[in-house]
């Protein structure tokens, strides 16, 4: 069997334009990665990174579209076959930007999303990446119709500045994990493998009419540091009892 098709790939993904150090969904990330990385140790792993802040997908345009729509007509499509239906230079742009977004979740057992929240729901960057990714067909099979993410595991960290929990005067306005939630559910991933971690009141340090709830604020990093190491510990565990269970 091949070695490189059948070890573990964490696709660890940064969204935040928080200057350098300042973020805390980045953080989070990175705590996660280092802990999975570690915890693979000897049996190891594969690992891609992608900065949405520093290097943004393009939003898609009417190229986009009308290409999409004219893909989806065929029914759906298999990956590897959308390149025969390009028929001029804008489908080619098009095709050139999504394909290797495409292919690098669909190589990925693990997404680790770092979100803040941003006027309530998620980043730009993070929807101009999630309508490239899903582009039609590109995350169904093909034979069956199953969704191709239904494997993976998906780990979202965010951070957002205020508090949304219950009794929160912003209780009910969290457009973020409830969207994500949503997003990757109808795509096929089951509940157990969705991972939400997130750290609130972040704000705290900076505004200062937040200051009497710092010590909230630091409460729920920690926590939220302990959940990502618990999670990467997990499910570092996870792919190697399952490793165990193929080789024999
Ligand atoms: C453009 C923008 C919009 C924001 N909107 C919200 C918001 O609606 N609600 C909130 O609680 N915090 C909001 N914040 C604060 C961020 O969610 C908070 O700073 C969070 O920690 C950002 O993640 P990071 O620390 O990983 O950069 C906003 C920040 C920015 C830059």
């Amino acid at each position: 069997m091949n070695h490189e098709a059948t070890t573990p790939c964490l696709l660890h993904i940064d969204t935040s334009v928080s200057p350098p150090g300042e973020s805390v969904s980045r953080r989070l990330t990175a705590l996660f990665a280092d802990c999975w990385r570690r915890s693979r140790g000897a049996a190891g792993h594969r690992y891609r990174y992608r900065d949405l802040a520093a290097e943004p997908v393009p939003y898609v345009t009417a190229d986009y579209a009308r290409f999409g729509y004219r893909v989806e007509r065929h029914g759906t499509v298999p990956v590897d076959q959308v390149a025969g239906l390009v028929g001029d230079a804008a489908d080619a742009g098009v095709w050139r930007v999504t394909l290797p977004l495409v292919e690098e979740v669909l190589a990925a057992d693990i997404l680790l999303l770092g979100v803040p929240m941003y006027n309530l729901t998620v980043p730009a960057a993070l929807l101009a990446w999630i309508d490239r990714i899903s582009f039609p067909g590109a995350l169904l099979d093909p034979e069956t119709g199953a969704g191709r993410l239904r494997d993976k595991q998906v780990v979202v960290v965010s951070a957002r500045g205020g508090g949304y929990g219950p009794g929160a005067p912003r209780e009910g306005l969290d457009f973020q994990v409830p969207y994500l939630r949503g997003y990757f559910t109808d795509r096929g991933v089951p509940e157990e493998q969705l991972h939400f971690v997130t750290a609130e009141l972040t704000r705290a340090w900076d505004v200062p009419t937040m200051a009497p709830l710092r010590s909230l604020a630091a409460d729920s990093e920690a926590a939220a540091r302990q959940a990502v190491t618990e999670l990467a510990d997990r499910l570092a565990a996870g792919e190697r009892e399952e490793a165990a269970r193929y080789a024999v």
